[in-house]
């Protein structure tokens, strides 16, 4: 479990996460919603310690953050940033022979690169293997950087926006691939999504933050109602019930 208990953080005095308490239990998927400058994006650096933990506490299951070593938490959580350094001349392959790096020092073994391969494989980017990353489009790239991220073979992943640039197929097919990562493979995984009804869809919680606070969390059902969207996202908006779930009409 992700325990993370009164977090609190400010950029230059401005408060830009208030005490946020939050668990986000092991396996399944759980979505991160909420509007442009809510603190998405500064939670999840904080928990994958891109970012110094100010006020507060967060535990990766027994590992607490600040406390342990970078390559014990590297084998623990993995994170795709929103915006990810993208090393241009690099093959796929290549990048995601990256995801194995905690595993090894520049040496990999027989079993880092069968990971390699198996990422591919899940991603469904064996057509892409060989081929530089300036030649991607957007959403090829994108697919890359989530095989690196499976190939680190962690038991949390954390992936920031990872439906940016996919189109609406693009993004069915990604979020079942990640239904069946965390199904088949036991990951798992917290997701930051902008589509409502994709969290509604797929998600098994879902996490609604707003002004650095988290205004909302359980299931996508208790979560996503005409007052959350009202209050969360300051519109109105006109919801249906379907199939067990609740889909908003835009
Ligand atoms: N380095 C920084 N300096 C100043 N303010 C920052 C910095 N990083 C983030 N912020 C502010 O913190 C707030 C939360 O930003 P964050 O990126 O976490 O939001 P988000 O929920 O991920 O938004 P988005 O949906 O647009 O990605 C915003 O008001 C943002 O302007
Ligand atoms: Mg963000």
């Amino acid at each position: 479990m992700i325990k993370i208990e009164n977090l609190s953080h400010q950029i230059g005095g401005k408060p830009i996460l208030s005490g946020i308490n939050a668990d986000i239990p092991r396996a399944g998927i759980t979505a991160l919603i909420g509007p442009n400058g809510a603190g998405k994006s500064t939670l999840l650096s904080l928990i994958a310690r891109l970012e110094r933990i100010q006020l507060g506490t967060v535990h990766v299951d027994d590992l607490q953050i600040g406390q342990c070593s970078d390559r014990e938490l590297a084998q623990r959580l993995s994170i795709l940033p929103q915006m990810p350094d993208q090393p241009l001349r690099l093959t796929v392959r290549e990048l995601v022979n990256f995801g194995r790096h905690p595993y090894h020092a520049g040496r990999p073994s027989a079993a880092d690169h069968a990971k390699v391969k198996e990422a591919i494989e899940v991603l469904g980017i064996e057509d892409l293997a060989d081929r530089s990353l300036e030649t991607l489009s957007g959403g090829q790239r994108q697919r890359a950087q989530i095989a690196m991220i499976f190939a680190q073979d962690t038991t949390y992943m954390l992936l920031d926006e990872p439906l940016n640039n996919l189109d609406l197929a693009g993004s069915r097919t990604l979020m079942r691939i990640l239904r069946r990562v965390s199904d088949d493979h036991g990951k798992t995984i917290v997701i930051v999504v902008h589509d409502i009804n994709i969290a509604s869809r797929y998600a098994d919680r879902v996490v609604a933050m707003k002004g650095g606070r988290i205004a909302r969390q359980g299931s996508p059902i208790e979560v996503i109602d005409a007052a959350l969207i009202r209050d969360v996202f300051e519109t109105d908006a006109e919801l249906i019930e379907i199939d067990g779930g609740r889909i908003v009409l835009s």
